[in-house]
């Protein structure tokens, strides 16, 4: 009954086989100080909700926001908050069937913590363009370590013509666990905005803040996340009229220029901003041909209105992908951040970044999936 999750099914008590109820791993999110939130797929009808343990103390996280237990057919959604900064514990989801089997379900335990601001140090990791290259993400997921939060940095898909490839490609890509001590946070990429299914990506991947943008700081690290939306204008004929990212790209430029100035972003040591498409690239066209197919290899106009927020702030380096070429582009007079592109999906140009940063400075080095080094840049204090 366990299926090939570990989940421990409870009440089949007519001995029939049940279909199990959890379709994918609990996947944790989102990342706070205070808690995150934890999402996974199920196979039909059911309520929801996650244990916590801590020091033997074990607290159940089963509301909604209104009052309701999570539930659904399809993805359930359970915010685990009023935890402590740095707080170390485990978790784990419980599911039963709205139905006449009450069929029950418990997910194993997983280890998580929270962010904590406070912290001398910190680790993270990020992944990027996996598009759905399943030889490269599990190679991704044996290497890359346990660390205060995965930065997914966009482009999980090669976009979303079909429903049915959501849940397998966000919640269980390649069949792996992959938020097991590293709680996950997506920037969207432009595939992922794609297709006619691609406005559920928001159902099943939680933000911390409800957006697709946020700032947060994990021990001396302010983190930046932005979503640079598509690599051609919204009216470009091969989006069919569904994307509006004119509007989002100045709302997070508004955002912007009032958390750079919030306490902990302001004052941080060391400051990055993730995005999918990278601002700045080693060639950069004075225009980009989009009625004949070219498409913006650099956010061009999101840098246009971001740029001058995130030079104030001191914005030390911009981790992207979206090239599928890996490149380390220095800081200039002009463009006072650095920018690191990391690399593509195909196993032999698929990179990773290990980020660490103490009171003797910011490290990140990118290596490839052999664990040779491709870039290796340390950066002081602010
Ligand atoms: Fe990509």
């Amino acid at each position: 009954m366990a299926g090939t999750l570990g989940a421990v099914a409870l009440g089949a008590e007519d001995g029939a086989a049940l279909v199990p109820l959890m379709a994918t791993p609990a996947v944790v999110m989102a990342p706070r100080s205070d808690g995150m939130e934890v999402v996974w797929a199920v196979s039909r009808l059911c309520r929801g909700w996650v244990e916590y343990r801590e020091q033997g103390v074990v607290r159940k996280f089963a509301a909604d926001e209104f009052g309701m237990v999570p539930q659904g057919e399809k993805i359930l959604r359970v915010r685990v908050s009023g935890l402590k900064p740095g707080a170390k514990g485990e978790l784990r989801a419980v599911v039963e069937s709205c139905d006449a089997a009450k069929q029950r379900e418990e997910g194993p335990w997983k280890p998580v913590t929270t962010l904590d601001p406070a912290a001398p140090a910190t680790r993270f990791v990020v992944w990027n363009d996996t598009h759905e290259h399943h030889d490269t993400i599990r190679k991704l997921h044996e290497v890359t370590p346990s660390a205060d939060f995965l930065l997914w940095n966009g482009d999980t898909c090669n976009d979303w013509h079909q429903e049915a490839w959501l849940v397998p490609t966000l919640l269980h890509p390649a069949k792996q666990d992959v938020t097991a001590g590293r709680p996950l946070l997506l920037t969207w990429g432009n595939h992922d905005v794609r297709g006619k299914w691609a406005f559920k990506v928001r159902e099943m991947m939680a933000t911390p803040s409800g957006r697709p943008f946020c700032a947060f700081r994990s021990g001396p690290v302010a983190v930046i996340s932005l979503h640079t939306g598509e690599d051609k204008p919204d009216d470009h004929p091969s989006f069919g009229g569904r994307v509006a990212f004119e509007s989002l790209r100045r709302e997070q430029a508004e955002w912007l220029a009032q958390v750079t100035r919030a306490p902990g972003i302001c004052d941080a040591p060391y400051r990055i901003v993730f995005c999918h498409i990278p601002l700045r690239w080693t060639v950069e066209a004075p225009e980009t041909p989009y009625a004949s197919g070219g498409y913006d290899a650099f956010a061009r106009s999101s840098r246009a209105v971001w740029h001058d927020a995130l030079a104030a702030w001191g914005a030390q380096v911009v981790i992207s992908g979206h090239t599928h070429e890996d490149a380390w582009i220095p800081s200039n007079e002009k463009f006072p951040y650095a920018q690191l592109v990391s690399g593509g999906p195909k196993f032999n140009t698929a990179r990773w970044i290990e980020g660490t940063a103490d009171a003797d400075g910011l490290k990140l080095v990118m290596r490839d999936l052999t664990g040779g080094v491709v870039h290796e840049v340390k950066l002081p204090r602010v």
